[in-house]
């Protein structure tokens, strides 16, 4: 903390050299490391200031995605950060307990600075629930997921493209670890899932197919555990998830291709399976408590509190037929008031949909009412070839007539060559 009661972080961007097999190196980037970043935390009311210094010989940005700020800290393609040069951003941490996570977010430029290694957790907290797991590295495990290539061993750090929605690798890093286990000394372990690739779609599950619980989504814990066996991820995504573990055993976290556009990520060469992590349970293992049946309050937005609807359509890397311009504004939205933004794939392929500063809720999938693990607060959602969804937000607290927030899909690729729109809260 400093002297104004802040609390501060000091982050380092720079190039190194890592091992993801041994003997053969290569260069990447991180923040603070050799590739991706610590892991920030900072409580609900309290104030941040983090001093982002850049390292690397190219401008880049820090993007705080999920958290809800004015638009001059978010990081977005305005607050470039120079090489030699130092950013510093303040605000006061205002929203619940969830897994956010930081990248880069300079204007063509994203795919490549994240696929180097630049992203973090940024994990925010609020009154502790009875019952979850909550101790970091023991009980309460983040897990980046990045699918990259492996040439000989070696990445490539100028991303490779291929396919229509972008960059797929052939090998899994979690947390920056070719083939890792974790070695669990508790009966319920908590994994906070970031899917931090490009655009590789996820359907996580255990080998052995067992039942665990979904607690949160993008922006914080659901109402209720969602019990399920799988929790399918796109870029930008998070999920975190309880599982039991008896004494000794071993089991997998695997990914295979989503079920939805099944078809058209095998095309582009995601349909691959891969092991995630291998959960290894100590001989004997602490009791964790039961999980609670009640996780957190959810007041629902609805649907007459909304003030107008807009509606995006997806396609062709544009967004109702315009590419990013960084002189348009797409959409001026009112401050303290809710909207109704409906979103939709137009080309048959597979996008997503991220906005910054809010965090939505679904209100429909198609017309139906949104499957459980959709029911939560969400900053980001995958759309399946011709799939609609309604998402309503309300844009609270901050205001500025000059400086915009984004949307865009978090397919890398896409928002790179222009899948993506700006608006401001006036
Ligand atoms: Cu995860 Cu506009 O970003
Ligand atoms: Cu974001
Ligand atoms: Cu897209």
């Amino acid at each position: 903390l400093d002297s104004a009661g802040r609390r501060v972080f000091d982050l380092r961007i720079r190039a190194g050299q890592r091992e993801f097999v041994s003997g053969r190196p290569s260069s990447t980037w991180g923040v603070d490391s050799d590739y991706l970043g610590p892991t920030l935390r900072a409580r609900r009311g309290e104030r941040v200031l983090v001093n982002v210094a850049n390292g690397v010989d190219e401008t880049t940005t820090l993007h705080w995605h999920g958290m809800h700020l004015p638009p001059e800290m978010d990081g977005g393609p305005y607050q470039p950060i120079e090489p030699g040069a130092t950013w510093s951003p303040t605000w006061t941490i205002d929203q619940p307990a969830a897994s956010l996570w930081y990248h880069p977010h300079p204007h063509g430029r994203t795919a490549r600075h994240l696929y180097r290694g630049l992203a973090g957790m940024f994990l925010v907290d609020d009154n502790p629930v009875p019952g979850l797991p909550h101790r970091y590295g023991i009980d309460d495990v983040p897990l980046i997921v990045q699918d990259r290539r492996l040439d000989g061993g070696r990445l490539d750090p100028d991303e490779p493209m291929s396919g229509t929605t972008g960059f797929l690798g052939d090998h899994l890093l979690v947390n920056g670890i070719l083939g890792p286990y974790l070695e669990v000394t508790t009966t319920r372990i908590r994994l906070r899932l970031l899917n931090g690739s490009n655009a590789r779609v996820y359907d996580f599950a255990f080998a052995d197919g067992r039942p665990f619980a979904q607690i949160a989504s993008d922006g914080g814990l659901l109402s209720a555990p969602h019990g399920t066996r799988h929790v399918q991820l796109a870029p930008g995504e998070r999920a975190e998830i309880v599982v039991a573990l008896t004494p000794g055993e071993r089991v997998v976290l695997r990914s295979a291709s989503p079920a939805t556009g099944a078809g058209l990520v095998q095309r582009d060469g995601g349909a691959d399976r891969f092991d995630v992590l291998e959960l290894r349970a100590a001989p004997t293992l602490t009791n964790s408590p039961e999980l609670p049946d009640h996780l957190a309050a959810l007041p629902p937005l609805p649907a007459h509190t909304a003030v107008r609807t807009r509606t995006f359509e997806l396609a062709e890397h544009h967004i109702n037929g315009r590419k990013m311009d960084p002189r348009r504004i797409d959409a001026r939205v009112g401050k303290d008031t809710t909207e109704i933004w409906e979103v939709r794939s137009g080309d048959g392929t597979l996008h997503t949909f991220h906005v910054h500063d809010v965090q939505f809720q679904v209100l429909s999938v198609d017309d139906r009412k949104p499957p459980p693990e959709l029911s939560g607060w969400k900053d980001t959602v995958l759309l399946p070839p011709g799939t609609r969804m309604r998402l309503i937000m309300r844009f609270a607290d901050y205001a500025d007539p000059h400086r915009p927030y984004m949307f865009h899909c978090h397919m890398l690729y896409h928002e790179d060559q222009g899948m993506m729109g700006q608006f401001l809260v006036l």
